[in-house]
């Protein structure tokens, strides 16, 4: 197929030639088995090796068996503005499910198909397009055998704020959904004092004990010891729960502690380096930009310390445009790591980028993520 038959009409021509570039350069790129030298552009489209931009947003990175499986929510169609969504701007496209694309070199992805689909065809189901489908992260459970996938489910006014969970035997599914639930009810908080716990107007952890706690952005991080947990931000996105999960990684395990209290931090991406957990965040302001947050902690239900924004350069008091998603490990490269962010368009979300930088650790033991206009991975050593 010629290249431009698969452009979408409304792509402009700066964004067409980018394509073009970069549709050579992965067809270039294909003819080889290591990929050790291609470039990472951030923020131009990247197409798959079919030639289509990829379509995985807000989304997380499986390496399995050599391969790196790219899971995000598939955005396609018409942005609108759902009047329920109007006072905050809640932009939205119906939700697509979940992507997924598979890599040897983190560069060529291959289009695997939807690894969860929506489902048109039943307006009632939590997977209708009209519900909300966000932020699927996918973890591999060694002891069952099994790919996990959470995400953040929710009503077409973000009022639900549930996690939804699937399971599938194989990285590309496609994946059982298995529902939706506000996690954590009935349980108490880890950290939670008696006043934490008193209902009075406006303590939302205490409304929530009984029926569960709101889940919104959200991520999973798997330990060395094979313990997961999944990061939400909850309490109306003011506090964020860190809460271990069960040894199947189906349910939350019961156990949980609050963190962030009252700082909105939202879009968690946690990783770990020399025996200290880390994490990069977001302020809460939609799809807009804002700058980001990073934090430490020698426990993973804390206490976190806030270590401020962890990028540098051009755009870096606005994430560069973005909002972080993951924190990638780069495979046989211990202590390399690469930032994923997503540049959201928020009035043509469909068209949103991606922004991969590397991220170290400085000698003060702080993430940095310095923006670069293109890079190539041979550089992360
Ligand atoms: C952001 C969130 C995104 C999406 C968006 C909707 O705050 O990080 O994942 O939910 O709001 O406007």
């Amino acid at each position: 197929m010629p290249l431009r038959a698969c452009l979408p009409p409304s792509l402009s021509t700066m964004k067409c030639f980018s394509y073009l570039v970069f549709s050579l350069m992965s067809l270039t790129c294909m003819a080889g088995e290591v990929r050790s030298g291609s470039i990472l552009t951030p923020g131009s489209v990247w197409p798959d090796t079919d030639g289509r931009a990829i379509n995985a947003h807000g989304g997380g990175i499986v390496f399995h068996e050599g391969v790196y499986y790219w899971y995000g929510e598939f955005k396609e169609g018409r942005t609108f503005l759902p009047k329920v969504n109007k006072t905050w701007g809640g932009t939205r496209v119906l939700a697509g499910g979940v992507s997924v694309y598979s890599s040897k070199d983190l560069v060529t992805w291959k289009n695997e198909g939807l690894a969860l689909p929506s489902l048109p065809e039943n307006p009632d189901h939590d997977l209708a397009p009209e519900n909300v489908i966000e932020r699927p992260k996918v973890i591999y459970n060694a002891r069952t055998k099994k790919f996990v996938m959470w995400f953040h489910q929710d009503s077409p006014n973000y009022q639900a704020a549930r996690s939804g969970v699937a399971v599938s035997d194989t990285p590309v599914g496609p994946f059982k959904y298995l529902g939706a639930f506000r996690p954590n009810a009935g349980v108490r908080p880890l950290n939670a004092s008696a006043s934490d716990l008193a209902p009075a107007p406006g303590n939302l952890l205490a409304r929530d004990l009984e029926g569960g706690q709101m889940a919104r952005d959200m991520t999973l991080f798997v330990d060395e010891d094979g313990t997961a947990y999944q990061f939400y931000s909850s309490e109306s996105n003011q506090t964020m729960h860190v809460s271990q999960l069960t040894e199947d990684y189906l349910r939350p395990a019961g156990k949980y502690a609050r963190i962030f209290v009252g700082r909105s931090i939202e879009a968690p991406a946690v990783f770990k380096h020399k025996g200290r957990y880390y994490l990069i965040g977001s302020g809460c302001t939609g799809w807009d930009p804002n700058p980001a947050h990073s934090a430490v902690a020698d426990s993973i239900f804390g206490p976190w310390k806030e270590l401020g924004n962890p990028c540098r350069g051009e755009g870096a008091e606005i994430t560069f445009g973005s909002q972080s998603t993951f924190v990638l490990p780069v495979a046989g490269k211990p202590g390399v790591f690469i930032a994923l962010f997503d540049r959201w368009n928020k009035w043509d979300l469909a068209d949103s980028r991606y922004i991969w930088l590397p991220l170290f650790i400085d000698a003060n033991g702080h993430p940095i993520v310095t923006w670069r206009d293109r890079w190539s991975l041979n550089e992360l050593e």
